[in-house]
C-alpha cells in the first residue's frame, strides 16, 4: 500500500541478497521508520519485541529468519534452532509455526550447501503469496459490502467496526479484514470504518488509523468501550476483525477484546465477520479456549501509553498507581457459534467444521 507516493510491503530483501528490511510499527503513527535485519537474532527481538506484529508478517518474518540463519550456518543443528529460537518468540499466532514448519520441511531435504539460497528463495514466495491470499480474501469480502451497501440509501456509508490492526502493515500487503474495506474504498463504494483504539498496546490508534487515514478512507477512532453502545443504535453494519489462529472447529482467537465486540454484535444482530487466509487456521485445535496458548505479556504495557509529547518527542507516561499490578492477557477466543462467516482466500466459510472443510476438503 502507499506511504506518501511510495508503493511499500511491510517486509522486503534487500538488494544485498543478505539482509531485510522492516517497517519498524514501534514508532507509528508518528515517525516512520526503517530498520534492517542482519541476523536471527535481530528477527527474534523484531518479532518479540513487536517492531512487525500481525499473524500473517510475523510468519514471513519468520521466513527471512529462517533464511538468514542459513546463510549463517546451514547446517541441521542450526535448522533446528533457528526453529525453536523463532517458534518462542510469540506463542499465539500460528502463522509463525506455519512459516517455520514450511522453510524447514524443505530445507531438511536439501544438501547443505543448497540451504541458504532455496531459504530466501521460499521466504519470498511465502511472503507473495500473503499477498495474493489477502487480494482474495478482500474480493470475498468485498460481495458482502456490495450487499450491505446495496441496501443503503444513495450515499449512506457501510459503518464497518475493527478491532486492533489487521490491515497492510499486519500483513505483507492489502491487510486481511482491511482487504475488503480497501477494495470497495476503491470501487467508490460509500464506507467508513469504526477503529477500536484496541488497548494495552493501542493498534488501532496507531496502526490501523493510520493506514485509513493514509489511503484516504473515512473511519472514527472510538475508544474500545464504545463498540456496544454504538450497535445498540444502529451505527455499525458488520464487524470485521482478523484472527491469529482459528481453529478446526471455526472459533477465533484474536486480540484481547474481540470477543466482547462478538457478544454486541450477537445481542444486536450485527454480522461478524472474520478474514484470515488458511495459514491462520490450525487444524489440529478442535477447541480454542482450552487449547490455544494466550500470550501474556508484560504488565507494563497496560501501565504505561506511548504518544507524542506537546515538544514533538516520544514519550511513554504512566497511567496508574506505582505499585497497582496489572495484568495483560494479549488474546481472546471468540467461540463460533458467534461468528456470522469466515472470509478467507476460498471463499466464505460457515464458522463450523463442516463449513471450514467444504472450503479446504484436502483436510477432511
Ligand atoms: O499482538 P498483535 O498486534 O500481533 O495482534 C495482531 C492481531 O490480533 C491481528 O488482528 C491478527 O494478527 C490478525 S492480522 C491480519
Amino acid at each position: 500500500m502507499k506511504v506518501g507516493a511510495h508503493h511499500y510491503h511491510t517486509i522486503w530483501l534487500n538488494e544485498d541478497s543478505a539482509s531485510v528490511d522492516i517497517i519498524d510499527q514501534r514508532w507509528l503513527p508518528h515517525e516512520f521508520r526503517i530498520v534492517t535485519l542482519r541476523t536471527v537474532e535481530d528477527v527474534a527481538v523484531a518479532i518479540r519485541d513487536m517492531w512487525v506484529r500481525g499473524a500473517p508478517l510475523i510468519g514471513v518474518t519468520a521466513a527471512y529468519g529462517v533464511a538468514l540463519a542459513m546463510a549463517a550456518d546451514s547446517s541441521d543443528a542450526s535448522l533446528d534452532a533457528v526453529w525453536e529460537k523463532l517458534h518462542e518468540t510469540r506463542p499465539t499466532a500460528i502463522n509463525l509455526r506455519w512459516a517455520l514448519d514450511a522453510m524447514r520441511g524443505l530445507l531438511r531435504e536439501l544438501p547443505d550447501g543448497e540451504r541458504a539460497e532455496a531459504a530466501y528463495k521460499r521466504a519470498a514466495e511465502i511472503a507473495e503469496e500473503d499477498v495474493e491470499l489477502n487480494r482474495s480474501i478482500g474480493m470475498n469480502g468485498l460481495a458482502i459490502i456490495r450487499e450491505i451497501a446495496a441496501g443503503k440509501k444513495p450515499g449512506e456509508p457501510v459503518n464497518i467496526l475493527t478491532h486492533c490492526n489487521a490491515g497492510w502493515l499486519a500483513t505483507v500487503d492489502y491487510g486481511t479484514a482491511t482487504a475488503p474495506i480497501y477494495l470497495a474504498a476503491e470501487e467508490g463504494i460509500a464506507v467508513h470504518v469504526y477503529v477500536d483504539e484496541t488497548r494495552p498496546r493501542n493498534q488501532g490508534a496507531q496502526l490501523t488509523a493510520w493506514e485509513l487515514n493514509g489511503h484516504g478512507v473515512p473511519h472514527t477512532l472510538i475508544v474500545d468501550n464504545a463498540g456496544g453502545h454504538l450497535m445498540q443504535h444502529g451505527d455499525v453494519d458488520m464487524v470485521i476483525v482478523g484472527t491469529d489462529r482459528t481453529t478446526a472447529n471455526g472459533d477465533v482467537c484474536n486480540k484481547i477484546g474481540t470477543y466482547l465486540k462478538a457478544l454486541a454484535a450477537r445481542d444486536n444482530n450485527v454480522p461478524f465477520y472474520v478474514a484470515l487466509p488458511s495459514p491462520t487456521i490450525d487444524w489440529t485445535v478442535h477447541d480454542g479456549i482450552r487449547d490455544i496458548p494466550i500470550e501474556e505479556r508484560s504488565g507494563d504495557e497496560v501501565t504505561f501509553v506511548q504518544g507524542r509529547g506537546a515538544d514533538g518527542a516520544i514519550v511513554t507516561v504512566r497511567v496508574s498507581p506505582e505499585g497497582s499490578p496489572a495484568a495483560n492477557p494479549a488474546f481472546d477466543v471468540t467461540p463460533a457459534r458467534l461468528i456470522t462467516g469466515l472470509i478467507t482466500e476460498r471463499g466464505i466459510a460457515e464458522a463450523s467444521p463442516a463449513g471450514l472443510q467444504a472450503l479446504f476438503p484436502e483436510r477432511r
